[in-house]
């Protein structure tokens, strides 16, 4: 079985890019240690070894496959005994719950398939993306409780981003008493403002510059992370950390799931999709969905093609380049480069999966679809679905097939 396919348990890291090791017991591995100073095309992945730790019978998923998780492992290895490690988990990663997973009957009938759906938009912060942040705050938390750290001096969390992310960053480090600096694009009010506003997130507006190439945002961010804020971020090249709990979510759907299944996955910076894939192995086709008006990992996946995963992330700017101007209804996944391409490559090759390119009316036409189920999705939760439906080419599915979809990220109007 390929590396980091089976539950095990985490023994260290490994860049993806530079084949660097990390132990387990580093305090801060947050980044590839041999990467130049500046340079965001390494990644660190956690290594996974065999066999499968007994389950912890518990609700909160954090609790239940802890013994699995590279914090747990981290705070073991310094001696914290398991009993320590779930009384941090139930103070850090209270609210977390294992979501349902069911086949949908309006969907299956629609598509003519077995259509399940995970439904992750009434999980702590309104989607998944608080399953990648919570380990690198039970990371530092673990450090405090082990005085390798000091509770008097924080650094303040840094991340870029102005959606579902953000918010999840904010609820944790407001339930955490942790300060956090939150980048914005230069936009005035709206939904995701009100809400970082009312959870006391520090706001930063970062308006472009003059001659300056790149997202603003994340350029202020990474001076942040260089002048000692800690990178409390969902792409794994800027903290290796957030692909740790994120398998959390392929975790439950693998014990949901009566057997396997095609599993479609909307795609931005491509953690979530990486995550899903080790969290379920690889007898679960992982197919991963972009839309027409942002598929920087389709485009890769083509221009490497044969390339062998060992050459990628060495020959990073070959095939992952910004994509110009992304744009679609399904904004939370316009990110103009898929971070995470490499792992979401090794999972799509060890499945047999794909890349799959939606059409602006197909993000539309699910998201139409999605509300008919009466579950209050966004449109960036629906797009997977996208990849299901019919195109001028023909049928998306199989007759029958059973294929299974992430409802993330709850619609804020
Ligand atoms: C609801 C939802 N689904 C999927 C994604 C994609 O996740 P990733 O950026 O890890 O690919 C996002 C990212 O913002 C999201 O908000």
């Amino acid at each position: 079985m390929p590396e980091g396919y089976t539950r095990g348990t985490v023994t260290g890291y490994r860049c993806a890019t530079c084949g660097a090791e990390v132990s387990i017991d580093t305090l801060y591995p947050f980044k590839c240690p041999d990467a130049p100073a500046g340079d965001s095309h390494h990644v660190l992945h956690p290594v996974v070894a065999g066999p499968d730790p007994e389950l912890i019978d518990d609700p909160n998923p954090f609790v239940r496959y802890g013994r699995s998780l590279a914090w747990w492992a981290f705070a073991r290895a310094h001696g914290m005994t398991d009993e320590q490690c779930i009384a941090l988990t139930r103070e850090v990663a209270d609210g977390f719950y294992v979501t349902p997973c069911a086949p949908n009957e309006l969907l299956s009938a629609e598509l003519g398939a077995d259509v399940w759906v995970k439904v992750e938009v009434d999980q702590l912060g309104g989607s998944h993306k608080a399953r990648h942040l919570v380990t690198i705050l039970l990371h530092l938390r673990a450090a405090e409780e082990l005085g390798l750290a000091s509770k008097d001096e924080r650094r303040p969390l840094a991340i870029a981003s102005c959606g579902n992310a953000a918010i999840a960053a904010s609820t944790l480090a407001k339930a955490a008493g942790w300060p956090i600096q939150v980048y914005v694009p230069n936009i005035d009010g709206g939904a995701v403002i009100d809400t970082l506003d009312s959870l006391s997130a520090h706001i930063n507006k970062c308006p472009r510059r003059e001659a300056e190439a790149g997202d603003p945002a994340v350029l202020r961010f990474r001076e942040a992370v260089a002048g000692g804020a800690i990178p409390f971020s969902v792409q794994g090249p800027e903290n290796g950390l957030c692909l740790d709990g994120g398998r959390t979510i392929g975790w439950e759907m693998r014990e949901a799931l009566p057997a396997p299944a095609r599993v479609l996955i909307q795609v931005g910076g491509g953690a979530f999709a990486a995550c899903m894939g080790w969290g379920l192995g690889p007898a679960y086709r992982l197919d991963t969905v972009q839309t027409e008006g942002g598929a920087p990992l389709d485009r890769a996946w083509r221009l490497a093609e044969g390339v062998d995963a060992a050459e990628l992330g060495r020959r990073w700017s070959d095939f992952m380049t910004p994509w110009d101007n992304p744009n679609s209804l399904a904004d939370g996944i316009l990110d103009d480069e898929t971070y995470d391409w490499q792992a979401d490559f090794e999972v799509m090759r060890a499945s047999g999966g794909r890349t799959i390119v939606v059409s602006e009316d197909a993000v539309v036409a699910a998201w139409e679809l999605a509300k008919r189920t009466g579950i209050n999705v966004s449109p960036t939760g629906s797009a997977g679905l996208a990849g299901l439906l019919p195109t001028a080419a023909g049928p998306s599915v199989q007759p029958g097939e059973r294929v299974a979809i992430v409802f993330s990220g709850v619609f804020r109007g």
